[in-house]
């Protein structure tokens, strides 16, 4: 059978988010959000629902996530960069990043982390830790800011900051220095695919940020991550 990416299914129930028109997928936005809101139901419980006011921030999201170039060229929205999801406390943020990779799996797929458990497993293993986080594999880090610094055996290490160091050179590596697969430079460096990607969600600020992680780490995190804000004044869901 031929792949549907444009068609999901939840049990026995079929979701049509799109149409294919000359072999690609023209999603719809109002079909989109039917769809989440039936995924978060399904993930997160029958509270979940899509905030109206959410939505222009969502629609920026959704178009990042299908790798929609064009629209995201329009919003200012670089698709070979990672995403860095900031809001205050409670509005939404890891829910958003766990729900729409379901959106375009075979675009946008990574493995969440809380910040604060690389941390734990870093005070209990020590540097091994970082190295799992210098591969070529996509990660979001959730909650960036919140975690503790890093002590193993008296030790201190500012982990995080470490972390997104390292994922920055993965970044801005050529991809044929990532693999030995593709032999041939032209048909890899158009693709976004493999470039390795780093999304974060966190509480802080640009300043705040700063703060925490030095400048070396802000002056980074501009270039590899599109910057995506709730509002101040987003409610906190858990109310
Ligand atoms: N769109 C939503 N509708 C209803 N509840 C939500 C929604 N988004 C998040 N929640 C709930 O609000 C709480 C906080 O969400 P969370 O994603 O953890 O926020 P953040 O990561 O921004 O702190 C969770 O209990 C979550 O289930
Ligand atoms: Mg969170």
């Amino acid at each position: 059978m031929k792949p549907q990416p444009h068609i999901k299914t939840e049990g026995t129930s079929k979701f049509q988010i799109g149409e294919i028109k000359n072999n690609t997928v023209q999603y719809d936005f109002e079909k989109i959000k039917t769809y989440l809101n039936i995924k978060g139901h399904i993930l997160f419980g029958k509270n979940f629902r899509i905030y109206k006011e959410d939505e222009p921030l969502l629609f920026k999201l959704c178009c990042y996530f299908i790798q929609d170039h064009y629209s995201c060229a329009q919003m200012g929205i670089d698709t070979n960069k990672g995403l860095l999801l900031s809001g205050p406390v409670g509005c939404g943020k890891t829910s958003l990043m766990k729900l729409l990779p379901h959106l375009a799996p075979h675009k946008t797929n990574y493995e969440i982390i809380p910040t604060r458990n690389i941390v734990f497993n870093f005070n209990a293993s020590g540097f091994e830790v970082l190295e799992k986080y210098n591969e070529t594999k996509n990660y979001c880090f959730d909650d960036l800011g919140v975690e503790p610094t890093g002590s193993h055996y008296a030790k201190e290490c500012n982990v995080m900051g470490e972390i997104l160091l390292s994922r920055y050179d993965l970044f801005t590596r050529h991809p044929e220095q990532v693999t030995e697969r593709s032999r041939s430079v032209v048909s890899v460096s158009h693709s976004s695919k493999w470039k390795t990607k780093t999304h974060i969600t966190t509480n802080l600020n640009a300043q705040e940020l700063e703060k925490r992680y030095g400048n070396r780490v802000r002056s980074r995190l501009r270039e590899m991550f599109n910057l995506i804000s709730f509002d101040q004044a987003s409610t906190d869901k858990r109310k």
